[in-house]
């Protein structure tokens, strides 16, 4: 109970991707939810572009759960004219696009699984790569990439030394890749940050 009481309360991770996120974006601008899941981020993020008409944000889950979940969130909480541009995927983030303009500013990735879903539904680190390297073109200049990884458990674990693995490979005169970890903390999230220069 304790243990649960702690883990409830480690919301860091959060806190610092969305300070990167709050950082970069503005009003007007395209943003992509690789994984919508409940639609916490997706909140986060339409609040941050969506206004008088301007920017959009295209959503992608597998689980139409999700999808509906993010969907009943994002009416209850927008505007009509805000909602209206929101855009619902549910399919695979593999082939991922933006529904308004080919351009976007930052595409956020929180990986695993449904909060309170079904554990086995998770990404995978080959759909995970797959998604990422179909999503570096689709980045304007100082658009970033952001990448939530739970590396406390098996699976989680491959998944962030794969994207590790690729992302060390990348440019470093084109991308810049930055890597968060806590380290008084065995097994905590971490945060994958690629951004186009
Ligand atoms: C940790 S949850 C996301 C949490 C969510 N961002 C939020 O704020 O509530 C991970 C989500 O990724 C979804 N998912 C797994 N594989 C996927 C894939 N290949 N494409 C898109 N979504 C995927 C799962 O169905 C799950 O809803």
């Amino acid at each position: 109970m304790i243990t649960k009481n702690i883990k409830k309360k480690f919301s860091e991770h959060l806190d610092l991707s969305h300070s990167y996120w709050k950082n970069l974006l503005k009003k007007g601008d395209h943003v992509i939810d690789a994984t919508c899941g409940n639609g916490n981020d997706s909140i986060f993020l339409a609040r941050q572009v969506l206004g008088k008409n301007i920017g959009s944000l295209s959503l992608f889950d597998i689980q139409i759960k999700a999808i509906l979940k993010t969907k009943k969130k994002l009416s209850q909480n927008l505007s009509l004219e805000d909602f209206n541009r929101i855009s619902f995927h549910h399919q695979s983030n593999e082939n991922l696009f933006s529904s308004k303009n080919p351009l976007v500013s930052l595409i956020v990735y929180n990986l695993g699984y449904l909060p309170g879903g079904e554990k086995t539904i998770t990404t995978t680190k080959k759909t995970t790569l797959i998604s990422i390297k179909n999503a570096l073109p689709l980045l304007r200049e100082k658009g970033a990439i952001s990448l939530m990884c739970y590396p406390g458990h098996k699976d989680g674990k491959e998944e962030e030394e794969a994207i590790l693995d690729f992302s060390s490979t990348l440019d470093s005169s084109i991308w810049s890749v930055c890597y968060h970890k806590w380290l008084n903390r065995l097994d905590s999230p971490s945060l994958i940050w690629i951004k186009k220069r």
